[in-house]
């Protein structure tokens, strides 16, 4: 029987076992200095050099990575903050978690990212923040909303969890609001088993980050402020360099894999992924837009050994938890999004033959269907 087909899959080799048996053998697991250990120091120079930007903090989650952006911003009870509800649940718990309120806005069905023409009627004069996410790895247009939110001083945090590698006008995501936080889960484009980073050109938000990850401390060990333990231990540092080093790779492959995919069945109208002349996608899901029958298309690739998947099937304000605090939101293109997307493996892991077998599958069932 062949091999079960994911939607993403981690790729490691001989280079990471490699690095983390020379960390065990060091006895150096991590270390409570507040710049980290030598893996973490090396991480955060290389993925610094690699956006093209000033500071990195390792963290050891993108949601801490959100969460540790929000508290160097002193975001707190009382406070707004701006997020798309069509997002992995974390970018809404971030905001959460610092007693401010996420206010939900809705995306454009383009391309699933948050409507920038939405954004000025959602601020009020409790709005401290915007979230914009880089969904699927699309990059949003940060320098637009920077001209919305700019007079009111509204702080810009990328959820880049999905954009490690996408730019926009020639700008890596990650680099081009205050803040911009990346995952290392391993379903990411790269990964560290669990893992974040935080980018910034901003100085004393670096120096305040620093501490935030490591119980507030400053160099003398005294909490001079609200922190907790967020720190990235140094085996998953080193993995998550060796994994940097082969981003460039990971992505061409992707790109490769979903113009295959794309060449099969782009005859239908799906709403295929679309590449502006002024971005670049480091294609992190390949995702359709299927108006009817989404469940009869993923049972047949299931049956296939392909496996398919929708995110997001419920939007962050539509979650039980948060359905309960706030139910008055009227999202339709949210709504449209959560009942039509289907993501299609085309991850790094694939070679063209096993893409050009997931095209062809695919293009049977939609032609039973459209
Ligand atoms: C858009 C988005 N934001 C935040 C996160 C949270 O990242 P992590 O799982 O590393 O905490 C994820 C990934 O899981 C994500 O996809």
């Amino acid at each position: 029987m062949s091999k079960k087909i994911y939607v993403n899959e981690h790729i490691l080799d001989y280079s990471e076992i490699k690095a983390a048996q020379t960390i065990l053998d060091s006895g150096l697991l991590s270390s409570s200095n507040i710049n980290g250990g030598k893996y973490v120091k090396d991480f955060e120079k290389n993925i610094a050099q690699f956006l093209d930007v000033k500071y990195a903090v390792a963290i050891n989650s993108g949601t801490s990575a959100l969460y540790a952006s929000l508290l160097s911003l002193n975001i707190k009870s009382g406070d707004e903050v701006i997020v798309p509800s069509f997002s992995f649940t974390a970018t809404a718990s971030a905001v959460v978690a610092t007693g401010a309120t996420p206010v939900f806005v809705d995306i454009s069905s383009s391309n699933y990212n948050i409507d920038i023409s939405l954004i000025k009627s959602n601020i009020t004069k409790k709005t401290k923040a915007i979230i914009p996410v880089h969904l699927y790895g699309h990059p949003v247009d940060v320098d637009l909303i920077a001209e919305i939110t700019s007079p009111d001083h509204i702080a810009i945090i990328e959820d880049g969890a999905q954009s490690l590698g996408s730019s926009i006008n020639g700008k890596k995501c990650g680099t081009l609001g205050n803040l911009g936080c990346t995952s290392l889960y391993p379903t990411k484009v790269i990964t560290s088993g669990e893992g974040g980073v935080i980018t910034t050109n901003d100085e004393t938000l670096y120096e305040e980050l620093l501490r935030i990850r490591n119980h507030g401390l400053d160099e003398s060990g005294q909490t001079t402020r609200f922190g907790l333990n967020l720190r990235m231990p140094e085996i998953e540092s080193a993995i998550a360099s060796i994994q940097l080093s082969k981003l460039d790779d990971f992505i061409r492959i992707r790109r490769r894999n979903s113009d295959i995919l794309s060449d099969i069945i782009g005859n239908f109208n799906l709403n295929l992924p679309v590449e502006l002349e002024n971005t670049f996608l480091n294609r992190y899901l390949y995702t359709i837009s299927l108006d009817k029958s989404r469940s009869e298309v993923m049972n047949y690739m299931e049956k296939q050994g392909i496996n398919t998947a929708v995110y997001y099937r419920t939007p962050i304000h539509k979650m039980p938890y948060y359905h309960s605090m706030n139910d008055g939101y009227d999202l339709p293109n949210t709504d449209l999004a959560s009942s039509k997307v289907l993501s299609i493996p085309i991850h790094s892991g694939l070679s063209e033959d096993d893409v050009q077998n997931i095209g062809n599958k695919l293009n049977d069932v939609l032609k039973t269907i459209y």
